[in-house]
């Protein structure tokens, strides 16, 4: 790709700027507010991860065994921190928010942002604090005498009050991308962080990070079926997209950052176009991918790139509420297989 003095020179791929009209109008305009923004974790409400290990022992277990658990420790003594660090004038790594927003969890204590370990239990499934008594709860009853309806209410109470269970994938996977893709412009290019990670769902969920044994009793940590994996594929591949439209949106200077973000845009779209051929019955994820082509991947364009995430967020949320992935056998060759998995799932031990 070749540099230009030129700012509005599309930065990756081709565009075809004459859909972009005809889409936007043809989706809906409410409920797309608050949807995609992956809030930052509010420190007020973090419990801290030894709170959620007190019944949850075996996926705090699992949890210790993984990058997140350990950056805690290992970051601070990090000599490519500590450069990335005096390049953006910090000096205290965990006690400087834009590190901790991504490598910890903070808590507030006495008025103050401690951060108390890496990224936990909480940086996924939401700030516990409104909701931790409620889920575990049995809205007051026991496992066995609480009655259907009640156990319904119970969980959509704590999922009003922030709690991200295992079903909700568009918000699982909306904070890891949150974080894996870096979309900070001053972070890659003053303090030449990585920008971002070679993520995707499938092959990061299932190995180091994956901890399903709670149902299991203990007994085993559960992968995920066919179908689910066929579901976490696409909405990681969504994600990718709007994420990165996002984060092209915040590029103003013809850098690294907005390279780096414009061809993971470009990318994205592109798998998500092969995978549109794939499993033509879900029309969603063409619509993604022409709605990507409605805004133009070039510097100071945040307005339209984000009018176009907007539109990816609805479309994916639609597809979560549609569709189970019984479906989409299509996408089975394209999935990654356990070898390409990120780390290994621990194996479960004693009972829960
Ligand atoms: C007092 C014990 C207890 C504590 C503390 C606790 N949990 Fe749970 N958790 C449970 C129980 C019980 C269930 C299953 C409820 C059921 O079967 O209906 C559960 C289920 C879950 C689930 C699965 C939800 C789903 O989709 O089915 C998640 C995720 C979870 N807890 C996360 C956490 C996190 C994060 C924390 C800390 C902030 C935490 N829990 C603290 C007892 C606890
Ligand atoms: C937007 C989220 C985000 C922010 C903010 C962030 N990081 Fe990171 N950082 C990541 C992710 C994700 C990775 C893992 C990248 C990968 O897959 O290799 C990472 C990796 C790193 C690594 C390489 C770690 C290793 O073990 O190789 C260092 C060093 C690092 N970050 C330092 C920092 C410092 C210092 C700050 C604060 C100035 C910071 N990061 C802020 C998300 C972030
Ligand atoms: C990196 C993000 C992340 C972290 C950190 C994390 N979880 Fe999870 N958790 C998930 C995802 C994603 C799933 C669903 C995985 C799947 O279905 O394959 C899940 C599933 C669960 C479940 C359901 C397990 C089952 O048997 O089905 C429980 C309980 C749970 N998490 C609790 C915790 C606790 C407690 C911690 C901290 C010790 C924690 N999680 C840390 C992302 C995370
Ligand atoms: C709060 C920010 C944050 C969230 C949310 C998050 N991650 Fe991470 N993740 C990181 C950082 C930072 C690292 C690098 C840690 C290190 O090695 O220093 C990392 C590392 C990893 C690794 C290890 C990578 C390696 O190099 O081996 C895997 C796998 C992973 N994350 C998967 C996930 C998955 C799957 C999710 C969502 C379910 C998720 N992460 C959510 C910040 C996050």
């Amino acid at each position: 790709m070749r540099l230009s003095r030129h700012n509005n020179q599309p930065l990756a791929g081709a565009d075809f700027g004459s859909m972009r009209f005809v889409l936007l109008l043809a989706l809906p305009l409410i409920a797309v507010l608050g949807v995609y923004r992956a809030a930052a974790l509010d420190s007020g409400k973090v419990v801290g991860p030894n709170a959620c290990a007190e019944c949850h022992k075996q996926e705090a277990e699992a949890w210790k065994g993984s990058h997140h658990f350990k950056t805690f420790r290992e970051l601070p003594r990090n000599p490519e921190a500590k450069k990335i660090a005096e390049r953006m004038g910090i000096r205290r790594i965990r006690s400087e928010s834009l590190c901790v927003n991504c490598h910890y969890t903070a808590q507030r204590k006495d008025n103050k942002d401690e951060a108390v370990s890496g990224i936990s239990c909480e940086s996924c499934h939401g700030a516990g604090k409104e909701w931790i008594k409620i889920h575990s709860g049995f809205s007051g009853k026991t496992a066995k005498t609480e009655t259907r309806s009640e156990a319904q209410a119970r969980w959509k109470l704590a999922e009003s009050k922030g709690m991200i269970r295992r079903h909700a994938l568009y918000q699982l996977a909306k904070n890891c991308y949150g974080c894996h893709v870096v979309p900070q412009q001053e972070l890659v290019n003053k303090g030449q962080h990585r920008a971002g990670s070679m993520f995707e769902l499938v092959s990061w969920s299932q190995g180091e990070v994956l901890h399903n044994t709670w149902y299991s009793r203990g007994k085993e940590n559960i992968p995920a079926d066919a179908e689910r994996k066929r579901m976490l594929y696409l909405v990681g591949l969504g994600v990718e997209l709007e994420t990165a439209l996002r984060a092209v949106g915040k590029a103003t200077v013809r850098k690294a950052y907005a390279f780096e973000m414009a061809q993971r845009a470009d990318k994205a779209r592109r798998r998500l176009a092969a995978v549109a051929t794939a499993v033509p019955n879900v029309p969603e994820i063409a619509q993604m991918v022409e709605l990507s082509h409605s805004a133009a991947l070039t510097l100071n364009n945040g307005k339209d790139l984000a009018a176009a995430a907007d539109g990816i967020s609805q479309l994916i949320v639609t597809i979560t509420d549609k569709y189970d992935g019984s479906t989409m056998a299509g996408l089975d060759s394209m999935i990654p297989q356990p070898s390409q998995f990120k780390g290994a799932a621990r194996k479960a031990a004693a009972v829960n």
